[in-house]
C-alpha cells in the first residue's frame, strides 16, 4: 500500500468522528429495519412504466427541474409549482437544506428522531442541538422554543415521528412556526399511514416547509424520490445549490406513475394499517414488552432484557430490526411493518428469545 503521509491535514477536521453510513446488507434475511413498504410493486404500474420508455429515453439527461412530476404533484396538493422541490430521496433534500438554510448556524432537532438531520447538519457546517421530546416521545413546545428563540437558524420536526412513530398535535407545530425566527421543517415522511399534516399551515407560515418521500407509502425506496412544499422563496434558495440532474430520468417516470396508479397504493397502505394493529396485539401478548403507540407503518418498543441483545439474537435467526441509542442515551428497538408472514416470523421469534 503506497504510503499516505501526504494526506494528512486535508480532511475536515471536525468531520474526524463521523462514520460512514453504513446500512446493514445481508440477502436472504428478513427486512424489518428500514420503515420500507413490503408489498411487491403493483404489476399494472410498473407495465405502464415500461410502456413510456422511449428510445432516447436512457441517452438523454433528466429534466433539471423535474417539470413533469412537479406539475403532477402541484395538481395532486393544489400548490403552485413554484412551491415544489424534487430530490433524490428527501435525504438529498435534507442536505439542501442544511446547505441552503444552516450553514454557521444551528439545527434544533425535537430528539430522538431520525439520525440524518444531525449527519447532514455537520456535513453543512451547522451545529447540531438535540432537544429532547417528553416523555412519551411529544414535542416539548417550550423546550424548544427556549432553544430556538434567539437567532434564525432551522428548526426540524419529524412527524409521525421515526423511530418513536407518534404524530405532533399541529397546533404544536403552528406555535412553534408562529414564534420562531428560524426556517421550520416539518419530515411528513410517514404522514400517509396517520397523523395530520401541516400542510394547511404553508399559507399561515412563510418560514414553514414540509417535506415527504416516495419511499414509504408509495414503495418507491429504490427509486430515490422525495419532494418538499414551502414559500417560493425557499424553493428559490434551495433551487440555487441543487445538483443539476438530481433525480434520474427512470425515477421521475416512476414517481408520476405511482401518482396517476395511487389508488393502488392507498389499498396498501390500509392493509399495511390493519397489519400494523395485528401486530401491535401479537407483540402485546409477549411479556416484558413495552411498546409506544404507533401512527405509521413501524412500531417503537423497549424489552426488559437489554436492547442489543435482543436486535442481535433476532439478527442471528434470520430476522433485522433496527436498534437506536438515542442522544439522550435512552435504548430502543423498532420494527417495520412486514408481510403478514414476515410479522408472524419475527414475533415468533421475539416470543422464543424473550424466553416466554
Ligand atoms: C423520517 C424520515 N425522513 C426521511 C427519510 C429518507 O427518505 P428518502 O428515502 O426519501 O431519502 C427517512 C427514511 O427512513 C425517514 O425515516
Amino acid at each position: 500500500m503506497t504510503d499516505c503521509s501526504c494526506l494528512e491535514g486535508l480532511a475536515r477536521e471536525d468531520l474526524k468522528g463521523m462514520e460512514p453510513y453504513d446500512a446493514y446488507y445481508a440477502p436472504g434475511i428478513i427486512r424489518l429495519d428500514a420503515n420500507e413498504n413490503p408489498h411487491d410493486f403493483p404489476t399494472e404500474v410498473s407495465r405502464f412504466i415500461n410502456s413510456q420508455i422511449g428510445p432516447q429515453f436512457y441517452g438523454r439527461y433528466p429534466d433539471p427541474l423535474a417539470r413533469e412530476l412537479i406539475a403532477d404533484l402541484s395538481g395532486y396538493f393544489g400548490s403552485g409549482p413554484e412551491n415544489i422541490m424534487v430530490g433524490n430521496g428527501s435525504d438529498e433534500l435534507i442536505l439542501n437544506i442544511m446547505l441552503a438554510f444552516g450553514s454557521g448556524k444551528k439545527v434544533f432537532i425535537a430528539s430522538p428522531t431520525f439520525s440524518m438531520y444531525a449527519l447532514h447538519a455537520r456535513v453543512a457546517g451547522a451545529v447540531p442541538v438535540n432537544v429532547p421530546r417528553g416523555p412519551n416521545f411529544e414535542i416539548d413546545v417550550q423546550t424548544v422554543l427556549k432553544a430556538a428563540g434567539g437567532d434564525p437558524g432551522i428548526v426540524v420536526l419529524c412527524s409521525p415521528n421515526n423511530p418513536t412513530g407518534n404524530a405532533a398535535d399541529i397546533r404544536d407545530i403552528e406555535a412553534i412556526a408562529g414564534s420562531v425566527k428560524s426556517l421550520v421543517v416539518v419530515d411528513e415522511a410517514y404522514v400517509e399511514f396517520g397523523g395530520e399534516s401541516c400542510l394547511p399551515l404553508l399559507d399561515r407560515y412563510p418560514n414553514l416547509l414540509v417535506m415527504r418521500t416516495f419511499s414509504k407509502a408509495f414503495g418507491l425506496a429504490g427509486m430515490r424520490v422525495g419532494y418538499l412544499l414551502a414559500h417560493r422563496e425557499i424553493v428559490r434558495e434551495l433551487l440555487r445549490i441543487k445538483q443539476p440532474f438530481n433525480v434520474n430520468s427512470f425515477s421521475q417516470l416512476a414517481a408520476r406513475s405511482v401518482l396517476k396508479y395511487r389508488e393502488l397504493f392507498e389499498d396498501r397502505i390500509k392493509a399495511i394499517i390493519k397489519d400494523r394493529e395485528y401486530l401491535v396485539k401479537r407483540m402485546e401478548s409477549i411479556p416484558g414488552l413495552r411498546l409506544y403507540p404507533s401512527v405509521t407503518n413501524f412500531i417503537c418498543f423497549k424489552t426488559a432484557a437489554p436492547a442489543l441483545e435482543v436486535y442481535r439474537g433476532l439478527l442471528k435467526d434470520g430476522v433485522m430490526i433496527r436498534y437506536i441509542k438515542t442522544p439522550e442515551g435512552e435504548e430502543l428497538l423498532r420494527v417495520t411493518v412486514g408481510t403478514a408472514r414476515e410479522n408472524n416470523i419475527f414475533t415468533d421469534r421475539l416470543q422464543l428469545l424473550l424466553g416466554d
